[in-house]
């Protein structure tokens, strides 16, 4: 399979049908496919461009500022603060955190079962990731391992709601309370917009939460776009500064060494706009996960279960079997879209291996997943006939 195929973050995510259907007459089913929806989002964002295009204000305006207030709300926080990507929300928030610890107490406990950014966000803040092993139904982080990795070196812990499933963040509570850790904790949720937990979003479940709007995400941005999410006024002032060169009274006045992860004013007008679909679009991947979850009831595949109270927002449907790779190559051969994430669990990766080597052997649950995992297509406006195909395609191969 090529990068792109293998991979959802491509700007073109439907690249990820590129297998040739055997049946000639049946179309491929992607992956994922964003061009659907674009005829509900398309005409009012492409006034809206125009809008700022004229506008001529295209940083720090009136579209940031209502996308923010629009985004506290919908998760139910009491601010957002809208960044430049995922990636950078996540550094902004352990860079203010850990400039409040000392040198030798800058440990992060993260999961290796994720995107490689939840990682690299704490080294370039200045920490060093500590990985804990993942739950081997869940797939996210472990409590148990959670509290095997506590110290008093730990500043923060970054559970992350992997494929938007949210983790067992009272376990996680649970483990630090019983180290008797004040450690941070930071939800990784780039890929869980609008996935709850007892009743409560993604994002609104810890001390400060992240997000994506990647273009293959569930809330796209046309290019990238991420957002900090938190109750704790002194922290969303803290990343608002540093995300400005570190500027809060006014402008050539640093107090701090920031940098620019501003989100513009475009991204921010689209943004505005899709999120008003989203809710309409998380439910159509629920039910396409609610009838694979039926018809794969039966089969030896293991879809990604979720802890008690949780809903996922189902950004990847996952399953894991022993054969995953025989499953690949079929569903491949019948034109269906699937891939692999992630095929090298981070304790494995070259860039960490020195940063945490107490890692290397001790995540036998995520190596185990790395090999066994296959997401199939779920995404709206993904047709009843074209989930059909994937469960006929699923069960044939098995
Ligand atoms: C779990 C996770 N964390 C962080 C990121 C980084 O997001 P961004 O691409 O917006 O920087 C991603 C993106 O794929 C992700 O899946």
């Amino acid at each position: 399979m090529t990068e792109a195929g293998d991979n959802p973050r491509v700007s073109d995510p439907t690249a990820a049908s590129s297998a040739a259907p055997q049946a000639p007459d049946l179309a491929p089913v992607p992956l994922m496919d964003p061009k659907r929806v674009y005829p509900a989002w398309g005409p009012a964002a492409e006034q809206a461009v125009v809008e700022v295009l004229r506008s001529h204000h295209y940083v720090k305006g009136p579209q940031v500022a209502a996308f923010e207030e629009a985004f506290a709300a919908h998760v139910g926080v009491d601010a957002a603060v809208a960044v430049d990507s995922c990636t950078d929300a996540l550094f902004l928030v352990l860079r203010a955190v850990l400039q409040r610890r000392p040198p030798e107490a800058r440990e992060v406990i993260l999961p290796p079962f994720t995107f490689v950014a939840t990682a690299s966000a704490v080294v370039n803040a200045g920490g060093t990731p500590v990985f804990a092993d993942v739950d081997p139904h869940t797939w996210n982080l472990a409590p148990a391992s959670v509290a095997e990795h506590v110290s008093e070196r730990t500043a923060a812990v970054v559970p992350v709601h992997i494929f938007g499933a949210p983790a067992d963040m009272r376990g996680v509570r649970a483990a630090l309370a019983a180290a008797g850790s004040d450690a941070f904790v930071l939800e990784d949720a780039a890929q869980a917009i609008e996935a709850t937990l007892d009743g409560r979003a993604a994002g609104a479940l810890a001390d400060a939460g992240t997000f994506s709007f990647y273009p293959s995400k569930n809330l796209a941005a046309a290019g990238d776009g991420g957002v900090v999410t938190t109750d704790d006024p002194e922290l969303a002032a803290k990343v608002r500064a540093l995300r400005d060169h570190g500027q809060t009274r006014k402008m050539y006045d640093h107090e701090d060494v920031g940098t620019n992860s501003r989100m513009d004013e475009l991204q921010a007008a689209i943004l505005r706009i899709k999120l008003q679909h989203l809710p309409a679009w998380t439910a159509a991947r629920r039910a396409v996960a609610a009838r694979y979850d039926e018809a794969f009831a039966t089969l030896p595949v293991e879809p990604q279960r979720l802890v008690a109270g949780a809903v996922s927002a189902y950004h990847l449907y996952t399953v894991r079997t022993a054969g995953r790779d025989a499953l690949r190559t079929a569903l491949q051969a019948a034109g269906i879209g699937c891939g692999v994430y992630y095929p090298v669990p981070l304790h494995r990766q070259h860039c960490f291996a020195e940063l945490a080597p107490s890692g290397a052997s001790t995540c036998p649950v995520a190596d185990d997943l790395a090999g066994e995992v296959l997401s199939l297509p779920c995404f709206p406006d993904m047709t009843a006939a074209e989930t059909e195909r994937v469960i006929a395609a699923v069960r044939d191969a098995l």
